[in-house]
């Protein structure tokens, strides 16, 4: 069994699909711990729904990034994890923090990067009429979004679509890959960068 910490700041939908697909045996992983940067989230209440471990810290309780990120790596290092997910996750990391998980963080975006990085990917999808988008899982450096691509999903954009619409899309999809992969990374099936 392969350990997982997953790190979240909002509504926990891919956490959910992360654990249902570890509790059902389809991912041969464990979630020994979720963190939120936010309190009172639904990430967090879906933590409780499935009996996971989890935490809150608040990086506007810290005075710089780098204080706020060694908080985290001294919750994360002592459980060794095989795997860090960033799943909604609405934090820059910092070199140190990104470089002591490197080759275990990976992400997951709305879209098909390097298009349309950023915190506003529907949107700026749908301002550009692409036809296509989707969702990428990627590893992570301390880069907005960026960092080598493992695995993306595509999804068509139509011309009735707007931003909400295409979120949901994309979530779909979202809670597809992001267990596909961690499913192949446990396996071996992945090389880290
Ligand atoms: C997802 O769309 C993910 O791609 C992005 O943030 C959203 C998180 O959704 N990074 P949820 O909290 O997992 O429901």
């Amino acid at each position: 069994m392969k350990k997982i910490v997953v790190l979240i700041s909002g509504g926990g939908s891919n956490l959910e699909a992360i654990a249902k697909a570890c509790q059902i045996g389809n991912v041969p992983a464990t979630i020994e711990l979720v963190i939120s940067n936010q309190p009172n989230v639904k990430g967090l209440d879906r933590a409780k729904k499935f009996h996971l471990m989890s935490k809150v810290i608040e990086h506007q309780k810290f005075n710089s990034r780098d204080k706020f990120d060694q908080a985290l790596l001294n919750q994360i290092l002592p459980i060794e994890p095989d795997l860090v997910v960033l799943a909604g996750f609405m934090r820059i990391l910092s070199k140190d923090f990104t470089d002591a998980l490197s080759g275990k963080l990976i992400n997951i975006h709305p879209s098909l990067l390097p298009d349309f990085p950023g915190a506003h990917a529907h949107r700026d999808a749908i301002a550009a009429r692409a036809s296509k988008s989707g969702c990428t899982v990627h590893f992570v450096d301390s880069g907005m979004d960026s960092g080598p691509i493992i695995m993306q999903k595509e999804v068509e954009v139509l011309s009735s679509d707007d931003e909400d619409s295409l979120a949901e899309k994309v979530k779909k999809q979202e809670h597809i890959l992001y267990p596909q992969v961690i499913d192949l990374f446990s396996a071996g099936e992945i090389e880290s960068p």
